[in-house]
């Protein structure tokens, strides 16, 4: 079992600078997700940790060892890429084993890792079948093979599941993981989709413009995102930001005891009151989601998206009283940090 340590680790490229002074860590046999818009830096995080890139400041440690200076193939990595690069002229079994026969494994070791390999991914009855001759998720599963069969512990995967369609995703996300447990790796997996990152991580690092915004458990950049940024990014629909003068909502006369430039409130925190509680608001829109109603309110020269229950019916115009516990504020300052 491996971790993965990154200390101050920076990238330019002349005046561009990609990544500044990134520090990390990353528990052996965890699930570590960096997420972010295009751009912020992920791949090229990901590059620097398998050597296919240097960094231009910095150390990695993999296992408490240096490894910054080591050529890509001593550093004990397997990688697996977006558009998953198989041979189309090799069939499943020899794009499987190819990393082996490569290093000179003998034949009988070479065979009999391909076959397990092959059987934990359920891909045994295909090994003779050419790329081509696969679906998409068989294909996914044979660059995943790839990987696993040269036994390395850190696994790398820029955006593996892109390719495929919305339930074979799910899949794999689920099958993915298991096996990350399973096997005990250490996989550091990049994604641009939160529902993805929120599903599978221990732990979410969410990059932007080259720095990490955040980084912990799902559940923590959930309930107490430490800046807008994080607080916009997680989470469907986002957290409402709204500004606020005095501690009222801008615009108007509420009051909500949040010393701070900016109130966050989660859409699924806000609810509909009765009429000798909370605030006045008019809803403008309502989005119908099956399990979930999404309305969206005025208040002063605020909106509000609230997150109620499908069943409800509420048209454009209605007025409605909103409530939410104090508990369920957040309070961040001019600069978007977390303030409350
Ligand atoms: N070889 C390069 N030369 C110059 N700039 C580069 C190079 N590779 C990446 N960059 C820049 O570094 C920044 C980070 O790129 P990176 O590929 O890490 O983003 P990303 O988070 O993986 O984005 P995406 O989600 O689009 O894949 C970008 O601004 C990109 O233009
Ligand atoms: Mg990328």
């Amino acid at each position: 079992m491996s971790s993965v340590e990154l200390v101050g680790v920076a990238k330019s490229w002349g005046e561009s600078t990609a990544l500044h002074g990134v520090n990390l860590a990353i528990h052996a046999a965890s699930f570590c997700v960096f997420l972010g818009p295009s751009g912020c830096g992920k791949s090229t995080t990901l590059r620097i940790v398998a050597g296919l890139e240097s960094a231009t400041a910095g150390q990695v440690l993999i296992d408490g060892k240096d490894v910054t200076t080591l050529p890509p193939a001593q550093r004990g990595i397997a990688m697996v890429f977006q558009n998953y690069a198989l041979f189309p002229h090799l069939s499943v079994a020899q794009n499987i084993g190819f990393g082996l026969s490569v290093r000179k494994v003998p034949a009988a070791e070479s065979e009999r890792r391909v076959k397990e390999t092959a059987d934990l991914l359920g891909l045994a009855a295909l090994l003779e079948r050419k790329p081509s001759q696969l679906s998409g998720g068989q294909q996914q599963r044979v660059a995943l093979g790839r990987a696993l069969v040269a036994q390395a512990k850190v696994c790398l995967m820029d955006e593996p599941l892109s390719n495929l369609d919305a339930q074979l995703r799910q899949e794999m996300r689920r099958e993915l993981r298991e096996l990350q447990r399973q096997l005990g790796l250490t996989v550091i997996y990049v994604t641009h989709d939160q529902a993805e990152a929120m599903s599978m991580a221990d732990q979410v690092v969410l990059l932007s413009q080259g720095r990490i915004e955040q980084a912990g458990a799902p559940r923590e950049l959930y309930a107490r995102p430490a800046t807008t940024f994080v607080a916009r990014f997680i989470g469907t629909p986002p957290m409402n930001l709204v500004a606020l003068e005095g501690g009222r909502i801008a615009g108007s006369d509420v009051a909500t005891g949040v010393p701070a430039a900016t109130l966050g409130v989660r859409p699924e925190a806000v609810r509909l009151a009765g009429a000798g509680e909370g605030f006045d608001a008019v809803v403008q829109s309502a989005e119908y989601l099956g399990a979930d109603l999404v309305l969206r309110c005025s208040v002063g020269s605020e909106s509000l998206l609230v997150r109620t229950e499908g069943q409800h019916q509420v048209a454009p115009g209605t007025a409605v009283r909103l409530a939410w516990q104090a508990a369920d504020a957040h309070g961040f300052d001019a600069q978007g940090r977390r303030v409350h």
